[in-house]
C-alpha cells in the first residue's frame, strides 16, 4: 500500500503510529481519493480484524459518501459507531483538501480530547515536512541554475565549434542534394517532357470553349513548372562540368542587369550599379556566375514586394592575403530574421513555397562560388534588408608584400 507517489509520502504509517500513541486515540488511518473509492495510505493501531472491517467499511456506499462530502466541503465531521471489528465508539473524519485525501480517527468517548491533540499534531508534523520540502525545492533550484548556466555556457561553445562545421557540413550536403537530384531529375525529365508534349497536342485539337480545356491547360501549367524544378536540380548537379575562362565580373553584371531591368520596373525596384573601373578578369564560368548574380538580384527582388533599392557593386579588395573580386548584392527589402540566417544556404530551405520558390537558388548559388574557390556571406538586419557578398579569388596568387 506504501507508494512513492508524494501524497502517500506525505503521511507515512509511522508518523500516523507516533501520533496515535501520543494523543492516546484508538487508532488512525489515512485515506486518500482514487478514481473509485478511497484508498488506504497508511494507518496505524488497527489490527488486522479492524483493518478488514475498515477495507468493507469504505465499500459501503454511505459511508464512503461521509467521507467524501468532507473532503468535498473541506469540513471534519464526527459520527457514532457500534461495529464490533473497529474497536471504538466514534469516528472523526479530517479532510487533506489539496491532497483530496482524510484522516480518519476512531476514538472512544464523545469527542476525546486526543482526537484534537491527534489533528494537531498531524498539521504540524504535515507542515513540517512541506516547509521542509519547500526549502528542498529552493536548493533544489539554486541546483538548477547553475546546471542552466553551466548548459549555456557549453551551448556557447558547442555553437562556435558548430559554426566551424558548417561549411564543412554544407559542402557535404550539397554533394548528397547534388548526386540525388542527379538521379531524380533524370528519372523526372522523361516523363515529364512526354506530359507536357502530349498535353499540348492534346490542348491543340480541343476547341477552346471545350469543359475539359481549362483543366488541361492547368496540366500543362503544372507539369511545365515541374519541369522547371527538375531543370534547376539538373543545373545544380552538373556543376562540376564547368566551362572556365578569363572573363569580366562587371560585364556579367550587366547582363544581369539588363536581364532582370524589366522586372525590377514592373516591381517598382530602383537599380542602382556601382561598378569599379579596371576590375580584373576573374577565371569563371561565365553561365555559372550569371546564375549566381542572377539569383541573388531575384532574391533581392522578391524581398521587395513593395519596391525598393537593389543595388550592385563590384570592387577588387585584398583579404586573407589574397586579391579577390568581388559583387555585392543589397536590397531594402524585408530581411531575413536571425533564426533562419544559418538555413538560407541549405537546399530547399525556403520561406516562398507558396510563391514557387523551391529553396534552390542559395544553395546553387553556394555551390557554384565555392567550386570557384570563393565565398559567400549574408548581412541581415529584419525589415532593413539584406546584403549578399560574393568573393572570388583573383587566381591563386598571394598578395605582394
Ligand atoms: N535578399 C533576401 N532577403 C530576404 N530573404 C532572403 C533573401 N535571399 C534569400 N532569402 C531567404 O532565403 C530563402 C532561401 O533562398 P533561396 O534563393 O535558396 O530559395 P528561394 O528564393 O526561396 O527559392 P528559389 O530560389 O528556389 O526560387 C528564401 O526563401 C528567403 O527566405
Ligand atoms: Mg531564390
Amino acid at each position: 500500500m506504501y507508494n512513492l507517489n508524494m501524497p502517500y509520502r506525505l503521511v507515512s504509517p509511522r508518523m500516523l503510529k507516533e501520533a496515535v500513541e501520543q494523543t492516546g486515540v484508538a487508532w488512525a488511518a489515512f485515506l486518500l481519493r482514487q478514481d473509485v473509492g478511497l484508498d488506504i495510505g497508511a494507518s496505524a493501531g488497527l489490527e488486522k480484524p479492524g483493518m478488514n472491517r475498515l477495507v468493507q467499511l469504505l465499500k459501503d456506499k454511505d459511508f464512503f459518501n461521509w467521507l467524501v462530502t468532507s473532503i468535498e466541503k473541506d469540513k471534519q465531521r464526527t459520527r457514532k459507531i457500534s461495529e464490533p471489528g473497529v474497536s471504538c465508539s466514534e469516528l472523526t473524519v479530517f479532510p487533506l483538501y489539496s491532497l483530496q485525501a482524510v484522516l480518519l480517527v476512531g476514538s472512544n468517548g464523545k469527542l476525546a480530547p486526543g482526537v484534537a491533540q491527534f489533528w494537531k499534531f498531524m498539521v504540524h508534523t504535515i507542515e513540517d515536512l512541506t516547509g521542509d520540502s519547500e526549502e528542498r525545492t529552493r536548493r533544489l533550484q539554486e541546483v538548477v541554475t547553475e546546471l542552466q548556466e553551466t548548459q549555456q555556457e557549453l551551448q556557447a561553445r558547442i555553437s562556435a565549434q558548430r559554426d566551424a562545421e558548417m561549411r564543412l557540413v554544407q559542402a557535404a550536403k550539397l554533394a548528397a542534394v547534388g548526386e540525388m537530384s542527379a538521379g531524380v531529375a533524370h528519372e523526372l525529365n522523361n516523363p515529364l517532357t512526354t506530359v507536357v508534349g502530349f498535353t499540348e497536342l492534346a490542348l491543340d485539337s480541343l476547341p477552346v470553349d471545350s469543359p475539359l480545356y481549362a483543366d488541361l491547360d492547368l496540366v500543362l501549367r503544372e507539369a511545365k513548372r515541374a519541369r522547371s524544378v527538375v531543370r534547376r536540380l539538373l543545373d545544380f548537379s552538373r556543376q562540376s562540368e564547368s566551362d572556365r575562362n578569363r572573363a569580366s565580373l562587371n560585364e556579367l553584371v550587366e547582363d544581369v542587369l539588363a536581364l532582370t531591368k524589366h522586372l525590377m520596373h514592373t516591381n517598382q525596384v530602383q537599380p542602382a550599379v556601382e561598378l569599379e573601373n579596371d576590375l580584373p578578369w576573374v577565371v569563371m564560368d561565365r553561365n555559372q556566375i550569371k546564375q549566381v548574380i542572377l539569383n541573388l538580384v531575384q532574391n533581392g527582388l522578391y524581398a521587395m514586394p513593395r519596391g525598393g533599392q537593389l543595388t550592385v557593386r563590384t570592387f577588387g579588395r585584398a583579404r586573407y592575403e589574397r586579391n579577390w573580386v568581388v559583387v555585392q548584392v543589397t536590397d531594402t527589402g524585408v530581411g531575413i530574421p536571425p533564426e533562419n540566417l544559418p538555413k538560407i544556404f541549405e537546399p530547399f530551405f525556403t520561406t516562398r513555397s507558396t510563391q514557387g520558390g523551391t529553396g534552390l537558388g542559395l544553395s546553387v548559388t553556394y555551390g557554384i562560388v565555392t567550386d570557384h574557390g570563393g565565398m559567400i556571406e549574408v548581412e541581415s538586419q529584419l525589415d532593413q534588408g539584406a546584403t549578399f557578398t560574393v568573393w572570388l579569388p583573383l587566381e591563386h596568387e598571394h598578395v605582394a608584400a
